[in-house]
């Protein structure tokens, strides 16, 4: 075994060398790829980032205040989820004007000053589009119930009631209870796939389609860089008819009925030729219900957008929209036959996000790992696998830190409008109040919501007035400030393979390979361009990993997450990068 010192020397050495090696490879390849292929993506939560004003709530000028950070991390983008007015029933996917700010983040010059200021650094800034349902607040909605004649009325999805009164099919919307709502001034149903102050859009009418491009429009207006499509895959309605029930409540879940109904794809070319086709932008669309086997038609190019958040690698345990009382075990192989399938389909047209985390999921620590892991040791295999992937990585606020799940005591405590209506479904099905809390600490989205840590000061530098969700209890330790000043933190190593990423152009330009697919502790995979080769293994359990005979014939380790230990045995939680060949 080498000392560490050699290690070093030979690791520093290894780099050079290919650095040097990689820029010749780089002049060809690189001009086929475009910015956001070669970047990665930071996301923002706005109500959680940092707050300038005091009133608990972040603000835009708080993002202004942190563009370093996000561009120490190598991303070129951010992600913001929405900051347009809102009522805020699902913090701003309830949308009540499609061309303004919230004031509780700041105004429409505050927004343009961030994207002035993020283009200094090159960074630009990305919005997320919510076109499959605005807010019963919004004036097209107010306009809409009305009557069943006046100039909005089919703007939205209105159908009778079934002879008996009820509701025109059972289905149970994403957020628990019935996916209809009584109008008593129209005398009728409207539809909404979330809360029932989110009513769904008619996107058969072209009004509906005309107004919401024009939005899109006037984001691009402003220099944009991009959309992230919220919930793209519920935008064309099937037949409305009963599903089977698949819960106590009698009800069927709405998105084994309408998601990616055939259709959809005629309204999403329309909707590249009429706003982003051929601009120096880039789309990712939320694609709940699309399958790897489908992602040719909907990304590459014949697609519709850039990327697309496909989910089988994070609803491993819930099956694309079952409810959380009914989660299923699985084990590494499945997570890596989802990212591999993903991989696969785009390896020779398109381009996939490669994510672990995003406001909707728990902490990838906790998500990924057996209880008892480690969570910084977790942390930092993710970031390895995450920034070693084929893809653009999206990093999450909070993920670059090793944040963790919380486990408030009460459903009280939680802001999560699903977190309520999945509670309800748990005591429905039979379970006690502690068992539903147990679905609730692990699977709420207030898991990904909780603030951001600065420091270890009052409310860890996020707020000098009260947080609207509470700081998370492992703020001393966790934390930006602690992190960037130690070497060994999370923080760091993000810093490090976001560094080792950008000087490794195999990393963005190489094919993928899996390797060892059958081995359940371990995630490996080779990322090759021309002739230079990197490996990249990850151990995910708790125990030593030793690696089969003869796998690290002509390797060297170019990177350790733990590093010092033995070459052919990666210790519980350790992730490495081998240059090969
Ligand atoms: C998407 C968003 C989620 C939101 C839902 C309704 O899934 O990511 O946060 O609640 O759409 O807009």
């Amino acid at each position: 075994m080498l000392s560490f010192a050699k290690k070093l020397i030979s690791v520093l050495a290894g780099m050079m060398v290919f650095v040097s090696a990689s820029a010749v490879l780089a002049a060809e390849s690189d001009a086929s790829l475009k910015w956001w292929q070669k970047t990665s993506v930071y996301q923002i939560y706005p109500k959680s980032f940092a707050d300038i004003n005091g009133d608990g709530i972040s603000d835009l000028q708080g993002i202004t205040e942190h563009l370093d950070h996000i561009k120490d991390l190598g991303c070129g983008a951010i992600w913001i989820t929405p900051v347009y007015p809102s009522p805020m029933v699902d913090n701003g996917y309830d949308i009540a004007d499609y061309k303004g700010i919230d004031p509780s983040y700041g105004t429409m010059k505050d927004f343009d000053k961030l994207v002035a200021e993020a283009g200094k650094r090159n960074i630009r800034i990305v919005m997320d589009l919510v076109f499959n349902h605005s807010s019963d607040q919004h004036a097209w909605f107010r306009e809409s119930k009305q009557s069943r004649t006046n100039p909005k009325a089919d703007w939205y999805i209105w159908r009778d009631a079934k002879p008996d009164g009820s509701a025109p099919t059972n289905w149970r919307g994403i957020f628990g209870g019935s996916a209809w709502t009584w109008c008593e001034e129209r005398q009728q149903y409207y539809l909404h796939t979330f809360a029932s102050q989110q009513p769904d859009l008619n996107w058969e009418n072209p009004e509906v389609r005309k107004a919401l491009y024009d939005a899109a429009l006037f984001w691009l207006n402003k220099g944009v860089g991009g959309f992230r499509i919220d919930a793209i895959t519920y935008i064309k309605k099937p037949e409305f008819r009963d599903g089977k029930p698949d819960g106590e409540d009698g009800m069927s879940s709405i998105h084994f009925m309408t998601a990616n109904t055939p259709g959809i794809l005629d309204f999403l070319h329309e909707f590249k030729r009429e706003v982003y086709e051929g601009k120096d932008i880039f789309t990712v669309g939320e694609a709940n219900g699309v399958a790897p086997e489908d992602l040719p038609k909907w990304v590459g190019s014949q697609g519709v957008f850039d990327m697309v958040f496909e989910f089988s690698h994070m609803n491993l345990a819930l099956k694309n929209g079952e409810i959380w009382c009914r989660y299923t075990k699985w084990k590494l192989p499945e997570l890596k036959n989802a990212l591999t399938a993903s991989q696969k389909m785009t390896a020779n047209n398109g381009w996939c996000p490669v994510f672990f985390e995003n406001h909707d999921q728990p902490r990838c620590v906790n998500h990924f790992f057996p209880q008892g892991a480690d969570t910084r040791k977790a942390a930092k295999v993710i970031a390895t696998v995450l920034l070693t992937l084929r893809g653009t990585p999206f990093i999450y606020e909070g993920q670059e830190l090793g944040y963790t799940n919380v486990a408030w005591p009460s459903i009280d405590n939680y802001n999560d409008i699903s977190s309520h209506g999945q509670y309800k479904i748990a005591l429905e099905e039979g379970f006690t109040p502690e068992q539903a809390m147990k679905f609730v600490h692990y699977f709420s989205r207030d898991n990904a919501r909780t603030p951001m840590q600065w420091n270890t000061g009052l409310n860890a530098g996020f707020s000098s007035g009260k947080p609207w969700l509470p700081v998370h209890d492992d703020y001393l330790a966790v934390n930006t400030l602690t992190e960037s000043e130690d070497p060994g933190s999370v923080l760091s190593w993000y810093k490090t393979m976001a560094e080792f990423r950008r000087s490794h152009k195999e990393l963005t330009e190489g094919s993928y390979e899996e390797l060892l697919p059958e081995d359940e502790q371990v995630f490996a995979f080779a990322r090759t361009s021309g002739k230079r080769r990197l490996v990249t293994v990850a151990n995910f359990s708790l125990r030593e990993a030793k690696l089969p005979d003869g796998f690290m014939k002509g390797k060297s380790i170019l990177m350790s997450s733990e590093p010092g230990g033995d070459a052919t045995v990666l210790r519980p939680l350790e992730a490495r990068v081998y240059r090969d060949k």
